[in-house]
């Protein structure tokens, strides 16, 4: 927002959060954040403060861009940050204002927060509420909301509508299509496509399922598809599966709520989406365990990735370290390698060793797991490894290694959705 013109506080509760933002830096790993926080700080464009009350007499739009987690326990999303913005900024506000949601949010949200908006604005001040749902991926953040695909506003006014036209020009200028709607389509587009990414993840994942008991190869499978402009290659690599804050806990909330509105059955395949797509984390771990001669015990396995995916250091939900965590429960050593993730990866599961360099991670491995695709994996030497590790096998559980040249140097491979070697 700062970057587009305008003036920008950000606010969050954490006081170390917003020291470390004051001064430019970033509180965790998103290329090209660094350079922007950078730059809009140091313009004055961004400032940031620790009290919702600043922010109530600052702007005349506010946005809400707080996460809404899995409860625990539950399939639902905890909505209560969204509420504790509310009740700490409405009473504050000073001057008419439009206040926008961002986060993800289960259909019917909207309009229950812009009650509750309403009721408890002071007196003489009209607060209203729209709702412009967040596209952004991880690793590409900058970049999307920058050059987004699109801009989707729910919004219960023409007025409203033209606010926030206003605020997104320089988008609209560059032809960013821009569509407006009501509340409720608008937090339903934001679940819909989230829906949709892990149903086409999950699909792909079934058929590497089958490829692998019928002799096919999913990765040609999937070329084979994608180049179907209906299809599309894009969201259709088998692998490991989907992890990370979003998907998964976007579709379990999906499901709850269409049980609450009396619609389970539309949405029941969901169910089957996460399914398939937690078996995919078993089957690496079965892989894994047929390459240690049927048990883990007094085994070394190397994992290179902890991160949800490459390009973050977000380890929510992390395919690769449910892996690895399962494997040190059967009684492996384990040892993890990523280029970012490594402390998030150590607060989160302490129990496993990590390593600052690849070689020291392979150091001795039965097994060595490519679980999450950074590049400087792609880029590794098979001959350099093989020197290193007790016995030169490798799952690469994302499909994306140069296998050949592996193989070429000695090592037994295995990857997902091919014939299983007999
Ligand atoms: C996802 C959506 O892509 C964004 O559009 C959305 O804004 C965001 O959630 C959100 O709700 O905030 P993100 O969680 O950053 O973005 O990650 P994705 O790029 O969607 O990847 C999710 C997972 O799917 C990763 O673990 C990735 O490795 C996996 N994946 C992705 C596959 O296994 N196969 C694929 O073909 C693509």
């Amino acid at each position: 927002m700062a970057d587009l013109g305008h003036d920008v506080l950000g606010v969050d509760t954490d006081e170390r959060k917003i020291l470390a933002l004051t001064e430019g830096q970033a509180p965790f790993y998103e290329p090209g954040l660094a350079e922007l926080l950078l730059s809009t700080v140091r313009s004055g464009k961004l400032r940031f403060s620790t009290s919702v009350a600043d922010a109530a007499s600052f702007a005349e739009v506010h946005f809400i861009c707080v996460g809404t987690p899995q409860l625990p326990g539950s399939f639902g999303a905890d909505l209560s940050h969204i509420e504790t913005v509310l009740q700490g900024l409405a009473p504050n506000l000073r001057e008419d204002c439009l206040v926008v949601g961002k986060s993800t949010v289960p259909v019917g949200t909207a309009t229950r927060l812009a009650a509750r908006l309403a009721e408890l604005a002071p007196p003489g001040i009209s607060a209203h509420l729209a709702w412009n749902p967040e596209f952004l991926r991880e690793g590409y953040a900058v970049e999307d909301t920058l050059r987004p695909d699109r801009l989707v506003v729910g919004a219960t006014s023409a007025e409203d509508d033209a606010v926030l036209r206003k605020v997104y020009t320089p988008l609209l200028e560059s032809g960013t299509p821009y569509i407006t709607t009501d509340l409720p389509t608008a937090e339903l587009t934001k679940v819909a496509a989230n829906s949709f990414l892990a149903t086409k993840i999950s699909f792909i994942n079934a058929m590497a399922n089958v490829c692998e008991v019928a002799g096919a190869d999913v990765v040609t499978l999937s070329e084979a598809l994608g180049r179907d402009t209906r299809i599309g290659r894009r969201f259709l690599s088998a692998g490991l599966g989907f992890g990370g804050g979003c998907l998964g806990k976007d579709i379990r909330a999906f499901i709850a709520r269409a049980t609450e509105l009396g619609v389970a059955d539309s949405v029941h395949f969901l169910q089957q989406v996460d399914e398939i797509n937690s078996g995919r984390r078993r089957r690496v771990v079965d892989i894994a365990r047929e390459l240690a001669d049927g048990t883990f015990a007094g085994m070394n396995i190397a994992v290179l990735g902890a991160a949800f995916k490459p390009e973050t250091d977000d380890v929510r939900d992390s395919p690769a370290l449910t892996v690895a965590a399962t494997i040190r429960a059967e009684g492996a050593a384990v040892r993890v390698h990523d280029p970012k993730a490594i402390e998030n990866a150590r607060l989160a599961v302490p129990d496993l060793d990590y390593a600052d360099d690849v070689i020291k991670a392979c150091e001795g491995a039965d097994v060595v797991l490519h679980l999450t695709e950074w590049q400087e994996y792609r880029e590794l030497d098979p001959a350099a490894l093989r020197a290193v590790v007790r016995s030169p096998q490798i799952v690469d559980a994302r499909n994306i290694l140069p296998l050949r040249r592996w193989q070429e140097a000695g090592w037994t491979v295995r990857s997902m959705g091919a014939a299983v070697p007999s």
